[in-house]
């Protein structure tokens, strides 16, 4: 695993939005795993400023996002699929037959979820899986006790997640208790990871995740597995990491990172 610190959540942003605009420009085919939520709003921003300012090419790829919530139409706002029209496809020239997210209102949940994998497999598998990180510790919605070798299937959510999620719904009862989400080992099968993470309130979730030991309590923890595993976190947090300048020394000295410098 590789440990990133940048000094404020937009340079983070910054840094995770040019891996994901060099993946697609060394292979404008890539198929790039997206993840939603607050973190990764800064990071559409600037890969929508580089399609503007730089042309960068969304038109041959394919995209799979994490997780969809059960229950919701694609034309609700609070939807993973109206988040990421919102925040990227509408402002980029990707084909929208080739963005997918789960069908969180499919009548046959089970078949969606083992059609989304099969179309995953179908398509190559993903190139570059971008990830948050919940305060429960979730990649995708992943919850605690998820298997390490999880596919995609229904989730129930924890009231972490509830109370995590629920201010945009308008309240804890108005939100869905499942999810559809990619499984650890949907995430895992990915080429190269990348989980970005900003602000004091994930400081102590990512000490766990990235120093703590591989657990179902903390899916992200299974990064550790990972060949190609990149965590990157502002200065807030990456406050409870014991081994910050040992990664700070690797970022600033090792060949592989002089263009992100
Ligand atoms: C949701 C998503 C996760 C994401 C998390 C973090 O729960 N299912 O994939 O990592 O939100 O959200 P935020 O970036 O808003 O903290």
């Amino acid at each position: 695993m590789e440990l990133i610190i940048q000094r404020d959540k937009e340079a983070a942003a910054l840094l995770a939005a040019r891996i994901v605009a060099n993946e697609l420009r060394a292979n404008p085919h890539a198929v790039l795993g997206l993840a939603t939520g607050n973190t990764m709003e800064a990071v559409y921003r600037h890969l929508v400023r580089m399609h503007r300012e730089q042309n960068l090419d969304f038109s041959k790829c394919n995209t799979f996002n994490l997780d969809e919530y059960v229950g919701l139409a694609a034309t609700d706002p609070n939807s993973y699929r109206y988040f990421m029209n919102k925040h990227l496809f509408m402002h980029v020239n990707i084909k929208l037959e080739n963005t997918h997210l789960p069908d969180g209102r499919a009548a046959d949940l089970g078949a969606e979820c083992r059609n989304y994998e099969a179309l995953i497999a179908r398509t190559g598998g993903i190139d570059l899986q971008l990830l948050g990180i919940g305060r429960s510790g979730h990649i995708g919605f992943n919850e605690p006790l998820s298997a390490l070798r999880s596919r995609t299937r229904e989730k129930a959510l924890t009231p972490t997640t509830i109370k995590q999620n629920a201010p945009l719904f308008g309240g804890e009862d108005k939100m869905p208790r499942r999810a559809i989400t990619m499984g650890v080992g949907t995430i895992l099968d990915a080429r190269r990871c990348l989980l970005l993470a900003t602000g004091e309130e994930k400081a102590g979730i990512i000490a766990q995740a990235v120093e703590g030991p591989i657990t179902s309590m903390v899916t992200a923890s299974a990064l550790q597995l990972h060949q190609r595993a990149t965590v990157i976190v502002d200065e807030a947090s990456a406050t409870q990491l014991k081994e910050r300048e040992y990664y700070r020394w690797i970022f600033a000295n090792e060949p592989e990172w002089v263009e992100y410098r």
